[in-house]
């Protein structure tokens, strides 16, 4: 068999069929039919590249024909001209909007013919290869999209066990600060929630990835890990040179910070990280450490996270103190607003207390299940 391509030429005249037949027989293989119906019949055992449809015809006309060549996807796609004796406007109009792709007015040049359904088999077959293209660019871009998405998950997960094996790593060493890296990160996420809630700072938190951000919430005091067993673990209060020593804690963490994100590009996930550890101990008024950076030159993150953080100092037993009750943790940070923390962020504190009492609850609860005693109040 020839790789010619078919043509079916669909005219109610012998006369018609045989004029087109000589016209393309020289390119093609033409099969000519007498009707529509007989076209049909013909189209379950032959794909055409094209149809030339006659427009007058018994029992069923080409218009009747082409609509049900559109309604099948099997031969939606077949080109189809009309050739026929109607010359008006209007009948090529209706030929065209039913779908055909020309219009061919008998009596015909055979010339005519044979160039006009050269030039659309060549577009078809062109648009065809577009379309496949187009297929194998749909398939080659959705599995680059699997690819992405698989990746971004594998480096998702990476960031989150650095996260907590440097958190746990201070958590080891620093005992006696028991879940404060977990209990911190639950109230820093009541007053990130609060904030977006009310839609505060919206030009900073737009660009938070607030996920990441709460994880790495986990390193604000990974600098103890700098800090010696004396003074980290000591069981009274810290006398003032213990004192200097402890508020190192916030240089060295960001330094360790630094120096992971240094060593690859892949850890600029760390950035919030180095926020919280560097800014967690400044105070609102310029008295906090350890650069005495004061009002809103402390970042926003420092400054929410100083609250989250006494809140539980506070709230959490000590070797040298006891845990206090969370509403003498409320009255001790709403009496530093302005001074330790920032006015706006306490009024916001103060509207999500009862939050911050349940998860303060819920951790106590679990302490006391674990068999951790009644440390905590
Ligand atoms: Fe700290
Ligand atoms: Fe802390």
């Amino acid at each position: 068999m020839d790789d010619r391509k078919t043509i079916i030429i669909v005219d109610d005249s012998i006369a018609n069929l045989k004029i087109g037949k000589n016209a393309l027989m020289s390119l093609y293989n033409v099969f000519t039919v007498l009707s529509a119906k007989k076209m049909f019949e013909l189209l379950e055992r032959n794909k055409p590249a094209l149809i030339l449809l006659d427009v007058d015809m018994p029992d069923m006309d080409g218009y009747e024909a082409i609509k049900l060549l559109k309604e099948n996807p099997d031969t939606l796609k077949i080109p189809v001209i009309f050739l026929t004796g109607k010359n008006e406007i209007e009948d090529e109009m209706k030929g065209l909007t039913l779908g055909a792709i020309d219009y061919i007015s008998k009596p015909f040049s055979p010339f005519i013919l044979r160039k006009r359904v050269e030039m659309h088999i060549l577009v078809n077959s062109q648009q065809r290869v577009l379309e496949e293209q187009r297929k194998e660019l749909q398939k080659f871009n959705n599995n680059l999209q699997n690819l992405v998405a698989e990746k971004t998950k594998t480096v998702v997960e990476l960031q989150n066990a650095v996260l907590r094996t440097m958190s746990d790593i201070v958590d080891r060493r620093d005992d006696v600060t028991g879940s404060h890296i977990e209990r911190v990160q639950a109230y820093l996420k009541i007053l990130v929630d609060g904030l977006m809630e009310r839609k505060l700072y919206e030009d900073i938190t737009k660009d938070w990835d607030v996920d990441l951000l709460l994880l790495s919430s986990q390193l604000h005091d990974i600098g103890k890990i700098g800090i010696s067993d004396s003074v980290l673990q000591k069981k009274d209060a810290l006398n003032e040179e213990e004192f200097e020593i402890m508020k190192r804690h916030t240089t060295i963490g960001v330094e360790v910070i630094k120096k992971i994100e240094a060593r690859s590009s892949a850890c600029d996930f760390l950035e919030y990280a180095a926020v919280f550890a560097g800014t967690h101990h400044e105070r609102w008024d310029g008295s906090g450490y350890p650069k005495g950076l004061s009002g809103e030159n402390i970042p926003l993150l420092g400054r929410l996270l100083a609250i989250a953080d006494v809140y539980d100092a506070i709230t959490s037993k000590r070797p040298y103190k006891k845990a206090l009750t969370h509403d003498k943790a409320v009255k001790l940070i709403a009496a530093g607003k302005g001074t330790h923390f920032a006015p706006d962020l306490v009024d916001l504190f103060e509207e999500v207390v009862d939050k911050f009492a349940a998860v303060q609850n819920e951790f106590v609860v679990a302490f006391a299940l674990s068999g951790g005693g009644g440390g905590l109040p």
